[in-house]
Order: structure tokens, then sequence, then C-alpha cells
């Protein structure tokens, strides 16, 4: 059995990481060099829990590629888990996955075997049954003796990207062809338990379920949001106590019912985006999800909003940023909130202070020498006038009312809700706590 992996980021290294600790060869291929070079020397280009010591387990399987030529094609499976960004006008970006499937036809050609190409990357409906096949059609190949194409959307969470890729809440396979689906089934049979979830579907419903589930969490994740705000407003609410009630009703579920400052990360801005505008191409205006989207930008504000009611002027006022990352357990800053409320008190002329465990490389790439990068968080307290708690790492836990007391003003927001801090000598607000003033 060997199988190749094309897109070496969260979701294809993890794959890579997975089934060579199971023992079977993969072709690991990425377009980035350096990435290649540091892989061939066990050494990732971004933090996953896990991750590291997957790949050394099965690095003996792992065979890793800056091309796709003909020794790649002579997999069984070839997944494709490139990045599907959105492009200038906030449609889904497809690109990379027209190059890949562009070498992969130009290979196709020397090669007599027939290649399964699974669609793993998030795509828009109709990406497998238009894009792909087309693209590969025009080169004059033909479904079902040269290639097959299956849409097997991808669940995994950052900062669980190992756990996740290890026991899949459900596997998906969507194709035109049963024995082309049951194929990979067999194959995902063959390392994972028996009580494993599948469901085999068309092509264009597993594409779609992939943005149903990614919509519905941001909704419930601003709805949440919205509620939070309202709670601010009045004295004695607290969203914590509604939503772990709400979560108690089995019609609901608990989870992605946490308020904080907004959702960020490469999958969900991206990928309710991604569904407005493909909506929009079919004819139908997805309003709830424009709210969901508007909801979730406008929390930077919110926040900001908290600021100026107790710093009254934020020009010249030296704030503390702790956490940088989207989510903790990973230094992952793609659409991370906190990223984007740094450049809004730029743009109000604070000065930054800011720390994370894991992001400040990759934070540094945007500011640069704009802001002060802290190295122990308790530092924070003794540069800034007050500050943020916006990425729920555990070790803001340690956080106490003395260090807040250290800052200027004395004046600290927590959007996560982490800390329970009651000192009446300082200004202590908790995103969604509704507070008598
Ligand atoms: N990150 C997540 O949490 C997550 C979860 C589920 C699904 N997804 C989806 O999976 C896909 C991949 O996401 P990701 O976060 O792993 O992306 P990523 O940006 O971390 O990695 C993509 C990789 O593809 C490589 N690449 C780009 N073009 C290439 C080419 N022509 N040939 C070879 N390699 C190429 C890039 O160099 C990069 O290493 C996206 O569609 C995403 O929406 C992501």
């Amino acid at each position: 059995m060997r199988v190749t992996v094309i897109g070496l980021g969260f979701v294809g290294l993890s794959l890579t990481a997975f089934l060579s600790s199971k023992k079977i060869n993969v072709i690991g291929i990425d377009s980035n060099e350096k990435k290649i070079e540091n892989l061939e020397k066990n050494i990732a280009d971004f933090f996953e829990p896990d991750l590291i010591t997957f790949l050394r387990k099965g690095r003996k399987f792992q065979k890793f590629s800056r091309t796709i030529n003909s020794e790649s094609l002579d997999s069984d499976f070839i997944f494709i888990t490139v990045g599907t960004p959105l492009d200038k006008k906030d449609q889904i970006n497809l690109e990379y996955v027209k190059i890949v499937i562009k070498k992969i036809s130009h290979n196709l050609k020397k090669s007599s075997k027939k290649v399964n190409i699974i669609l793993k990357s998030t795509v828009v409906p109709n990406t497998a049954m238009t894009i792909v096949k087309t693209v590969l059609e025009n080169d004059g190949h033909v479904e079902g003796k040269e290639f097959e194409v299956i849409s097997n959307p991808e669940f995994l969470r950052e900062g669980s990207a190992m756990k996740d890729t290890i026991s899949p809440h459900v596997i998906v396979i969507g194709g035109r062809n049963h024995k082309v689906r049951q194929n990979l089934m067999s194959f995902y049979k063959s390392i994972y338990p028996k009580n494993q979830e599948y469901f085999e579907t068309n092509n264009t419903t597993a594409e779609m379920i992939k943005y149903a589930n990614n919509a519905f969490l941001a909704t419930k994740i601003s709805f949440i949001n919205s509620l939070a705000n309202i709670c601010q407003k009045v004295p004695g609410t607290n969203v914590d106590d509604i939503a772990n009630v709400m979560g108690l009703d089995p019609r609901i579920s608990g989870l992605f019912l946490k308020a904080g400052p907004g959702y960020g990360g490469s999958c969900f801005p991206k990928d309710v985006q991604a569904l407005i505008s493909f909506s929009k191409s079919v004819g139908y205006d997805a309003k709830l999800l424009e709210a969901v989207q508007e909801n979730n930008q406008k929390q930077v504000l919110i926040i900001s909003s908290i600021l100026k009611k107790y710093l009254r002027n934020l020009k010249g006022k030296k704030i503390g940023i702790l956490g940088l990352s989207f989510k903790e357990n990973t230094d992952d800053i793609r659409e991370s909130v906190s990223i984007r409320l740094i450049e809004y008190l730029i743009k109000k002329e604070c000065k930054m202070f800011v720390h994370d465990p894991k992001a400040i490389k990759n934070t540094k790439k945007i500011f640069k020498d704009k802001i002060t990068y802290v190295k122990k968080f308790e530092d924070v307290f003794n540069m800034s006038d007050c500050a943020v708690l916006m990425t729920p790492w555990s070790i803001y836990k340690k956080i106490s009312s003395k260090q807040i007391k250290k800052m200027k003003k004395q004046f600290f927001i927590d959007t996560r809700r982490m800390l329970d801090i009651n000192d009446k000598e300082i200004i202590f607000v908790s995103l969604g706590i509704g507070k008598d003033e």
C-alpha cells in the first residue's frame, strides 16, 4: 500500500504523520522547498501538538519531494490537501487545486495506471465534478479508465489536528462510482477501529457537508457572542451560565457556545465567506450567513469600545495583548482577532506590548518592529497601562489581581472569562458578564 499526499500543511502533514505511523508508505509533496528540507530533518514549520512525535514514529515510511512526477502517481490513493484561500473578490481561489490537477494530468500521460484522486481540501460544491474532472478530460483523460475523483472533506481542528486525524467523528466519502468509494472505505477500515463512522454520498453533497458544518459552527459562535454582548449591558447576567444551561438541552449541545472575541483561523472566516459567494453565484442571498460574518467582524469594535470607555482617549496608551494565535495550542495567526485588534489599536496610535507562547514568530512577520514582543507574559504587566486577554492559553490562568495592579490604569479585559478576579480596586471586565456600574 502506498499513498501520495500533495500539500503538507496542517491537513496534509497530519495525515502523512498518521498514515506513516501506521506503516503505510507515504510520498509527501509540497511545492515549498524550505518545508521539504525541514521535513527531511524532522522539522515542521508550524506547531501542532504531537505532530513531531508521529512524524518521527513513521519516518521510515515517509518520502518527501517538491515535485509531482510519475512515481508520485504510482500510488493507491493521491490525497490533495493544498490550501483553498479566498480571492480578491471573496470567492474561493481554486488556483492551487488546479495547478496540482494539471501536474497530475501531465504525468498521467506517461502512466498506464488509473489514479484515485482524493480531494481533501475544502472546495465549493461542483469542484470535483466540474473543475477537476474538466481539467483532466480536456487533456484527453477518461474518467473511470484513467482517473477517479473522490471528495473526502477534512474536519480536523488546529490545536488537536493529530487527535482528530486519528479519530475523526465521521469520514465522508463522496463519489460517482460505488466500487471506487468502497475501495477508499476499505483502506480507511484497515487503519481505523471497527466503530468508525462513515457516510457515503456523491461528490457535490460531500463538498457541501463541509461548508454546512463550518457555517453552522460559525453561526453558533456568532449567536453566543451576540448574546454575550447583550449580557454585557445587563447587570447580573452571565453568558457562561446561560450557555451551560442551553447546552443541557439535547436539541442544542453545549459545544461551540463559548463566547469570546470572535472566530478566526484559516477555516471559519474563509469558508463562511466562500459559501456566501457560492450561494450568490447560484442565485441565493445567504443573509443569515452574511449576518454571522458581520457580527464576527464587529467583535473587535466591541472590545475597543470597552477600552475607550475606561481609557477615554486611546492615543498614546500602552496596551498589552495576551494571546495572538486564533486559538490556544497553535501558532497559527491567520484571521486571528488579536491581529485585527492590534491593527486597529496601532491606527489609534496606541503602543502595543504583545505576548503569546507560540505565535510571536508569525506575528513578527506582520508587525515587524511596530510593536513590542514580550517573552514572559508577567512582563506585560510591567510595561502596559492595561491589558486584554485574547487567546485562552492555560498559562494565563495564573494571572492575579496583584499583577493587574502593577499597570498604570489597573484595567484588564478578559474576553474568555478565564479568570475569577473580584477586586474592587481594579477595573476587571469579563466579556459577557453584566456588571453594576
Ligand atoms: N487547517 C485546518 O484546520 C483545516 C481543517 C479542515 C480542512 N482544511 C482545509 O484543508 C485545506 C488545506 O488546509 P491547511 O490548513 O492544511 O493549509 P496550509 O496552508 O497549512 O497548507 C497547504 C500546503 O499546500 C502547499 N501547496 C500549495 N500549492 C501546492 C502545489 N501546487 N503543490 C504542492 N503543494 C502545494 C503549501 O505550500 C502548503 O504547505 C484547505 O482547503 C483548508 O480549508 C483545513
